[in-house]
């Protein structure tokens, strides 16, 4: 019929078949080609039944999210998808949607528009939408319930997570799991149903799983409750559970109405501008102008670990959960089964809240291979070195793993500071080392920063990309500066955060202010428990380096002294109960004013916007010269580094995307206003300012409609 559309005989069932790669999403074209074959097959006499199915790897993934830019952008009309849906529906002859891989948003919606559904085991169905800042806009939020019940809908369209095929066959969504060629599956359920006579039931006239006033209440009011503690801040998840009522409350056409007018506000407001970004941003960081797809690279099939600690537990974690054996190497027995006893404890917790199995653990377990020696290293194809933080012992380190791995293996530090040059100097092999830089709890945070050293290969680069995907991480490549991307933007925070603290803001003052902003944590509270002692060390050891002629934070040094280096110590800038819940401390309380005093600052009353800007534009400002400095490839991966390392809100679309919907301009101005107030550590980034004057955004940058810098 189409490039996109074709349409088949298989005897009597019609078959028509998606065609428009990669995930066969709802592209101009594709609904209005199903619709019409639909047409086609509804006048064809030799046609008894009509299957519908997608070509390669998946069914449809939903509607094209390019498109919604396009829309909310002005560049085009929005249509909706419904009156398309209705009238495939009304076909008069029976529908089966046969689904492999993703049915997800207006994939699912094409779906149960369909009379029945059939799915292979391995298929997943789900109204995503929400991750995208939207909620379901072809009436999934009314066919849903019909077919599933109104908490399963719930759950799935307020939360956005994928249902495996069985469970969607259990609770009604799907009609019959087909072991074997989905295809040969879908045409024989076809011709039961010819053979059995029977007229297929709409979904939208199935009322019988909507439930009564006092089921459902109980369901939305717990799901309203979910939303507000684990989405916190965003506007989809209520929208969708508002949706979602209105089903239990309204006619079919009515229920659609509401949805609609739920669905046009989400997809008009920032969120899911910002949020859409993001989904293109987490892709967009794998592209690497100069490691382009098609990069040869390294099988990872064994790999070896260099320290048992924090972080080295984590990373062999994240090998044993991708399959991968892991040797982990500690310098004592005694650290060694400390290092384990974490691992085993973790994945207990994780048996307990049924997250996975005893069986799963177990095989987990045997992945890894404690060492005090490097017995086996010979074997690996990578090596990550999680050991303390010191230039001597990395390059101890590094030297003795260029002797045992053999030629081609992948060398990684997981170093949060140190050059990663410095350290490739004492190898024969320079360019096989690579930063790796985890994040902590390493098995629990999405983020990898990749360092790259000035020799490491292209290979060596497109096996890290590869091989975080595999280790289900987001992986960002940065250029090798002191902090990388993510800790050298988060230096000028902290400070901010503290100046803010001296000028006369209290410690719960900015904590809440950002938490309130979206932020998982506030700067103060992260500092409490990332331990204070960690940049004490540094400040003392770097003193000698420190400009006499700026500002410099006095009281977290303070505290040190005071042995107070936060949670681990029970104390830091609050006070810990057992549950480790933060309390203010009249004793910090005094120490801050005395530090403000001797710091010649009259304390003021400091609002919450001028806590978000002070904060928030420190980290725009140093995020635009890291991206002038081409440490950063595009502002788009400072976002996703934020995000996934540092519990921004994902809504906000992470810090230069904020910058861009506040305006770059407005931005630039007030840091120009914190220059002339606060001195030479608010000079305004040069690219900030070139944008400022041309009136571009971080956006435009990465689109490169902006190189030259002032
Ligand atoms: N629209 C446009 N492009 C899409 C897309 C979509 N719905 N889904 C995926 N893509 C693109 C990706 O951007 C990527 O492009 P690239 O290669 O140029 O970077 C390519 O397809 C492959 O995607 P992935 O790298 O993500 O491939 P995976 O195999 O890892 O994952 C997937 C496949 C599970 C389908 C995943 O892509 C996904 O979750 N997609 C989004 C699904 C979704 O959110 N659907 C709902 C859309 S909103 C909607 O339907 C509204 C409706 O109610 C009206
Ligand atoms: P840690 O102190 O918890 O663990 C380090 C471990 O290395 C200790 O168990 C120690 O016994 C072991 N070790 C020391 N020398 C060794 C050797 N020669 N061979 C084998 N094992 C050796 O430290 P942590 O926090 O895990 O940090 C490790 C590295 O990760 C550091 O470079 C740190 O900067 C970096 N990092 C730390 C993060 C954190 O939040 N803790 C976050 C990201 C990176």
């Amino acid at each position: 019929m189409s490039e996109l559309i074709s349409l088949t005989k298989d005897g009597e069932v019609a078959v028509i078949t998606v065609n428009n790669p990669p995930v066969n999403a709802l592209s101009p074209g594709v609904p209005e080609g199903i619709a019409s074959a639909i047409e086609a097959v509804s006048k064809d006499e030799d046609v008894k039944a009509v299957v519908l199915i997608g070509s390669g790897s998946t069914f449809i993934a939903g509607a094209d999210i390019k498109e919604f830019g396009k829309v909310t952008g002005g560049e085009k009309k929005g249509g909706s998808l419904l009156p398309l849906l209705l009238a495939i529906e009304d076909c008069p002859k029976p529908t089966i949607a046969a689904i492999h891989g993703t049915a997800f948003g207006g994939g699912l919606e094409v779906a149960m528009a369909f009379h029945y559904r059939v799915a292979a085991a391995s298929a997943q169905v789900g109204q995503p939408e929400v991750k995208l800042g939207i909620i379901p806009g072809a009436a999934g939020t009314q066919r849903l319930p019909r077919l599933a019940g109104v908490e399963k809908a719930v759950e799935m369209c307020a939360f956005g997570e994928p249902v495996k095929a069985k469970a969607a066959f259990e609770c009604g969504i799907v009609d019959r799991i087909v072991e074997g060629d989905l295809l040969a599956g879908a045409v024989a359920f076809a011709r039961e149903i010819i053979a059995s006579g029977v007229t297929p039931q709409k979904s939208r006239e199935r009322n019988d799983k909507l439930g009564d006033e006092q089921t459902n209440a109980p369901i939305f009011a717990a799901a309203r409750d979910q939303a507000r503690k684990t989405r916190r801040g965003q506007t989809a998840p209520v929208a969708a559970i508002d949706a979602v009522e209105a089903a239990t409350k309204l006619s079919f056409n009515e229920g659609c109405k509401r949805e609609s007018e739920l669905f046009q506000q989400c997809l008009f407001g920032d969120q899911s501008k910002a949020l859409i970004h993001v989904f293109f941003g987490e892709r967009e960081v794998a592209k690497i102008p100069d490691v382009p797809k098609g990069t040869p690279t390294i099988g990872i099939n064994k790999a070896a670990v260099v320290g048992a600690g924090t972080m080295g537990g984590g990373i062999t974690m994240n090998y044993a959960n991708a399959g991968i054996p892991v040797l982990l190497k500690e310098t004592s027995q005694e650290f060694l089964d400390r290092g384990l006893a974490t691992i085993r404890k973790n994945y207990s917790n994780s048996v307990k809240k049924g997250r996975f199995s005893q069986e799963v653990m177990d095989h987990r377990m045997a992945l890894i291979t404690p060492t005090l020696t490097y017995d086996g290293f010979e074997e690996a194809d990578i090596v990550t070195e999680a050991v303390f933080e010191g230039m001597d012992l990395k390059k101890q380190v590094f030297g003795e793993l260029d002797k045992v791995c053999k030629p081609g293996a992948i060398i990684a530090s997981n170093t949060s500071t140190l050059n990663i040059d410095e350290i490739a100097s004492v190898t024969s092999r320079p360019e096989f080392v690579i930063g790796h830089h985890y994040f902590s709890p390493a098995n629990v945070m999405r983020l990898l920063e990749i360092v790259r050293g000035k020799a490491t290969s292209k290979e060596v680069i497109a096996t890290s990309m590869a091989l975080s995907k595999k280790l289900k991480k987001v992986g960002v490549l940065v250029g090798n500066c002191r902090g990388f991307v993510g800790n050298r933007m988060l230096a000028p925070y902290g400070r901010e955060a503290q100046f803010l603290v001296e000028e006369g803001a209290a410690p719960q003052d900015v904590d809440g202010a950002l938490y309130k902003f979206g932020l998982a944590m506030g700067p103060i509270a992260m500092g409490d428990l990332a331990g204070l002692d960690v940049g004490w060390r540094i400040r003392k050891e770097y003193k000698h380096l420190e400009d006499p002629t700026v500002r410099h934070p006095l009281v977290a040094d303070r505290l040190c002294e005071m042995g107070r280096f936060g949670q681990k110590t029970g104390a830091g800038w609050y006070r810990y109960d057992e549950n480790r819940k933060p309390i203010p401390d009249p004793e910090v309380d005094k120490l801050i004013e005395q530090a403000s005093a001797e710091a010649g600052i009259e304390r003021r009353q400091i609002g919450e916007q001028e806590i978000v800007e002070r904060t928030m534009y420190a980290l725009v400002n140093e995020g635009a010269k890291i991206l002038e400095e081409g440490y950063a490839l595009r502002a788009v991966d400072i976002d996703i580094i934020y995000i996934n390392g540092y519990g921004f809100p994902a809504w906000r679309g992470g810090p230069m995307w904020f910058a861009d919907t506040v305006g770059v301009k407005n931005v630039y101005d007030r840091i120009s206003e914190f220059h002339a107030q606060h001195g030479k550590v608010w000079e305004p980034a040069p690219l900030l300012k070139t944008l400022a004057e041309q009136d571009r955004t971080f956006a435009d940058f990465d689109k490169g409609k902006i190189t030259a810098t002032a």
